[in-house]
């Protein structure tokens, strides 16, 4: 990766810290910008930081984080190999659901970081990522565990978020069931991308993958 895009992921990271362009600057410790890796081929996307994330600034190291990170060991991953991030860079009181004014002054900092990133697979975690990164594509029960490239050319994998499968067993194993297909997405890409590469990119129709 070049010097100057992770200058520029550095750089928003620094903004996000400094931000109060919705109300949730107020009650914040910290802001939880996301971490992982800036080369990484997948990029995880969740709801917003509960009060952990809220404490130690890092995305998913609670309850749910555990699990995340039991997953991504089944497939071989880790937290340094990826990228995880959230709609909101800071805590709803609460952890109250978002609101759409909060996760519209915030969305820029989460398209600029996938801009430069440039992940392979994004990968939606529960219905508020997924209704976000896929505005039209319906509700989640729908819609999990299917790899979907949508029009603006990128690909996106929609998962239930872990602490909903934490709470019951019967999610919990459609989750594992739909997070072991990653390793299979990403290998399928590879070949559609070769396949692909002289497609007109305005011309890609929301596609099922797997
Ligand atoms: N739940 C989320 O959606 N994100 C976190 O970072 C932690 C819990
Ligand atoms: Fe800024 Fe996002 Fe935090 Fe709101 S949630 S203050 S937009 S960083």
């Amino acid at each position: 990766m070049s010097d100057d895009r992770k200058s520029q992921l550095c750089a928003i990271e620094d903004e996000i810290g400094n931000c109060k362009k919705c109300d949730l600057y107020k009650t914040r410790t910290n802001t939880v910008p996301g971490s992982g890796d800036f080369e990484a081929e997948v990029m995880f996307i969740g709801e917003a930081p509960g009060q952990k994330e809220d404490e130690q600034g890092i995305p998913f190291c609670g309850a749910s984080g555990k699990f995340l990170d039991e997953m991504l060991d089944s497939i071989e991953l880790s937290r340094d190999k990826v990228f995880i991030a959230n709609t909101l860079k800071c805590r709803p009181p609460n952890n109250r659901d978002p609101e759409d004014s909060e996760k519209e002054a915030c969305r820029p900092y989460l398209d600029k970081q996938i801009e430069l990133i440039n992940p392979k697979l994004i990968v939606t975690l529960g219905k508020h990522a997924t209704s976000s990164m896929m505005p039209g594509v319906g509700g989640i029960s729908k819609n999990h565990g299917k790899a979907l490239r949508r029009p603006n050319g990128r690909t996106y994998l929609a998962l239930y978020h872990p602490a909903a499968a934490l709470h019951n067993g019967g999610l919990r194993e459609t989750l594992l069931e739909d997070f072991s297909k990653i390793p299979k997405i990403l290998d399928k890409l590879d070949k559609t991308k070769n396949e692909n590469k002289n497609e007109d990119k305005n011309n890609i129709k929301q596609q099922k993958l797997v």
